[in-house]
């Protein structure tokens, strides 16, 4: 079998999110749902009601008071940060398992997640065109998806790799995998994310996020937002493995993000506490 075939056998195999997850982007996409719609479809759930509580009763979201029902939940977190979650709890081979091809820990990939997550929200504040946080947020969480897929097929050659980047003998990590597959983690994660029948932006945040200049234009804010994301998430000591710090930045996002590099300082601070709070609401029983 092709190494192409094998890739696309893998994607194929990879779980579905939840049902719930599925549902909720489907009523989302209707511009004329309605909040009572959402909360009715998250309280069927009694798992993510769980989740979703969890989330909006950390420290990085309390507002001085309890959130007890969906509906204040929603509201204060947005709908599309409630897919985020919903998708992530139910996706753990996605999320937790290491990453052998990347060198990557067991968690790894989840706080590498959760951290470009929470800087993507942050910086939807800076974003020139508005950017709903919420969804900043969710294509965060979700921009390296495909690194579960092929973390197998490049296991064995990841030192090559790195490597290879350092010396120059590629531009990046990304060059690298292609060099080595044919393909990359952000293509095969814009495939993943097309079988899971999640909204073209957030596909397009997924492929583009090491190269958004190739982007659609009506796509551009949201995939730098991700992309200074995940670098800001590297920067901050909290990468994949191998492949960490080994990409480069587009500085043409200043076209998007009104981010003033002496402000990083401040932003990396923000995103700790914000990771510390929500990775122990998350993780608490
Ligand atoms: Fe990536
Ligand atoms: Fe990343």
């Amino acid at each position: 079998m092709s190494i192409a075939d094998a890739i696309a056998k893998k994607i194929a195999e990879q779980p579905i999110p939840s049902l719930m997850a599925v549902q909720l982007l489907k009523v989302i996409e209707d511009e004329d749902h309605s909040l009572k719609e959402v909360v009715r479809l998250v309280e069927t759930d009694a798992s993510l009601t769980t989740e979703v509580l969890k989330v909006a009763n950390s420290a990085a979201y309390y507002r001085g008071q309890p959130v007890t029902t969906i509906s204040r939940a929603v509201l204060l977190l947005g709908e599309m940060m409630v897919v985020g979650v919903a998708i992530c709890a139910s996706s753990s081979i996605v999320f937790h398992a290491p990453l052998d091809g990347y060198n990557s820990q067991k968690g790894e990939m989840w706080e590498h997640s959760l951290r470009t997550a929470i800087a993507a929200r942050e910086l939807a504040r800076y974003a020139r065109k508005s950017i709903s946080p919420g969804l900043a947020f969710t294509a965060g969480l979700l921009h390296d998806i495909g690194k579960s897929v092929i973390s197998g097929f490049i296991a064995g050659s990841t030192e090559e790799m790195a490597q290879s980047c350092q010396n120059g003998g590629v531009t990046d990590f990304i060059e690298a995998e292609r060099k080595l597959l044919g393909t990359d983690h952000a293509e095969v994660g814009y495939a993943l994310a097309q079988r899971w029948g999640l909204p073209e932006l957030l596909c397009a945040a997924i492929r583009d996020h090491h190269q958004p200049a190739q982007s659609d234009e009506k796509y551009k804010g949201l995939v730098y937002t991700v992309h200074l994301a995940d670098l800001i998430s590297m920067i901050g000591g909290c990468g994949t493995g191998s492949d960490s710090l080994a990409y480069r930045l587009d500085n043409n996002y200043v076209e998007y993000i009104r981010f003033e590099k002496e402000e990083l300082e401040l932003l990396l601070l923000k995103i700790q506490g914000d990771f510390v709070s929500l990775k122990t609401a998350i993780l608490a029983d």
